[in-house]
């Protein structure tokens, strides 16, 4: 699949595995989702820039590197907020932007509701953040929205994608790195994932069909 990058870690495997099992309670599923966060963050960044700098030690001069521009997050609401707090613990030099978006159930078609962007995101390279990829609408959306605004670095990260949502954002944004967990078989005919994890939204903060509402 084009411009995908499937990080495929042995932890990241195992977790996801768990995290997937319907009998996994919420509180155990934020820990997860967080858990794999932290193990993504890893390779998401490593295309990031650096500058050398020179550090006193204790003992003498050390010729170092640090991020040239530590990266704004942008995280698509609300099941993103579950993988935000991974990222922000390992940049936490980091601003942080919030685009709401909910998908309409009948026609899959995203619905934005809340936009939140730093201005920082016009200079400096930006991870948008969104657990699931599935027709691909909201974050090609996302993503025009942030274009829309002068913001020229984007990568995507999420932990499933579809097929169906890689090709979409391919079509949409042909330049757009992808990073995922995993790519799983295909959608459904109400456009969820298979086989998936579910509502990650509904999961993340205990909203589905059998929570009190
Ligand atoms: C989920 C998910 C993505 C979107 C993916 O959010 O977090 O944003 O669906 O689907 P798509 O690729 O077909 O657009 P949802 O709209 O259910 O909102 P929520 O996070 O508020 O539950
Ligand atoms: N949104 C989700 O949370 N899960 C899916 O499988 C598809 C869209």
């Amino acid at each position: 699949m084009k411009n995908l990058h499937l990080i495929e870690h042995p932890l990241i495997r195992h977790k996801l595995s768990l995290l997937r099992d319907k009998s996994t309670p919420m509180h155990e599923f934020r820990r997860l989702l967080d858990d794999i966060g932290l193990l993504m963050t890893y390779e998401v960044t490593r295309e990031l820039d650096s500058v050398p700098v020179e550090v006193e030690t204790p003992v003498g001069t050390a010729e170092c590197n640090r991020l040239a521009k530590p990266p704004v997050l942008v995280t698509i609401l609300r099941a993103g907020i579950g993988m935000l707090g991974s990222f922000m613990q390992m940049l936490p030099e980091s601003p942080v932007g919030f685009l709401g978006m909910q998908r309409n159930e009948e026609t899959l078609q995203p619905e934005s509701y809340y936009s939140k962007i730093p201005s920082a995101a016009r200079t400096h390279p930006v991870i948008l953040i969104d657990p699931m990829l599935a027709t691909g609408g909201s974050a090609s959306a996302a993503v025009a929205h942030l274009e829309s605004h002068g913001v020229r670095e984007i990568v995507f990260v999420c932990l499933v994608a579809a097929p169906e949502g890689v090709q979409a954002l391919n079509r949409s944004h042909p330049d757009l790195q992808i990073y995922a967990a995993a790519l799983d078989d295909r959608l459904n005919e109400h456009g969820y994932i298979v086989p998936g994890l579910g509502d990650a939204g509904d999961r993340v903060f205990g909203t589905g069909a059998d929570d009190i509402r």
